[in-house]
């Protein structure tokens, strides 16, 4: 069994060729990190971002050119990625927060936009469920919460068709196979993915109404909704 510190330093090794990996490794990764960038009200001007999970800030990237002037804070257990997104910001407004969400200090009604880019999927039902909550009691009314992820759980029936396609997309850019051995076993270890239906009723119970999803591929899916 994997400890939560387990987490951390998994990330600090897969660091090393994170986006690379992702984009090779995750169907549709560069079209479900651009979704952040593009589904925002016209009239949205977030002051205050919280990024959780922001791994080597690609999701940060994407909303800064949108956003300059807003006050970022990343949330993320592992220090190689913290470190990465350290050097990439450093003409911006962010703060660092090296720990686990279970350990992050949530500012009640604080963010105008709390964003989460392939990380909830690393926490359990109980876990997902209250960081729903947390999420909800830390954004602003009419703050925005979107984030993407794999949404079907390990026992839904359509799970071994995901498998199956997700292997061959793997395999297409890895064809000696051992990535995507690399990939289940990393799968097994530390991703806990749920039904997006679960998803929505966990979402709708912490307060959130109006829950859309402007783009999916499958079950690769990037949520909104707002407070
Ligand atoms: C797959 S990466 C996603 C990085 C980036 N958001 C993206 O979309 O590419 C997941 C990140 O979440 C972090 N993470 C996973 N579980 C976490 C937790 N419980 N607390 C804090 N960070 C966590 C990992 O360290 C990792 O950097």
């Amino acid at each position: 069994m994997k400890k939560e510190t387990d987490i951390a330093l998994e990330f600090n090794e897969f660091s090393k060729n994170y986006t690379n990996d992702m984009i090779r490794c995750v169907p549709c990764y560069l079209e479900l990190v651009s979704s952040f960038g593009k589904h925002f009200p016209e009239d949205f001007n977030p002051n205050s971002i919280l990024d959780l999970g922001s791994g080597n800030g690609n999701i940060t990237a994407q909303l800064i050119p949108y956003f300059p002037d807003a006050t970022f804070t990343l949330v993320d257990a592992s220090t190689e990625m913290i470190d990465l997104c350290r050097k990439q910001f450093k003409n911006y407004n962010v703060n660092y927060a090296n720990t686990y969400f279970n350990d992050f200090s949530f500012k009640k009604d604080h963010y105008d936009l709390i964003v989460a880019g392939f990380s909830l999927h690393h926490c359990n039902k109980k876990e997902k469920r209250a960081i729903f909550e947390n999420i909800y009691s830390s954004l602003k009314i009419g703050g925005i919460f979107s984030y993407c992820d794999l949404m079907i759980s390990k026992t839904n029936p359509d799970h071994p068709q995901l498998l199956e396609q997700w292997g061959q997309f793997v395999n297409s850019n890895f064809p000696d196979g051992e990535k995507w051995a690399w990939v289940m076993e990393h799968y097994k270890n530390y991703d806990k993915p749920t039904d997006y239906l679960l998803q929505k009723e966990w979402l709708e119970n912490a307060g959130f109404t109006n829950i859309r999803i402007p783009y999916r591929d499958g079950y690769w899916m990037y949520l909104q909704t707002r407070k």
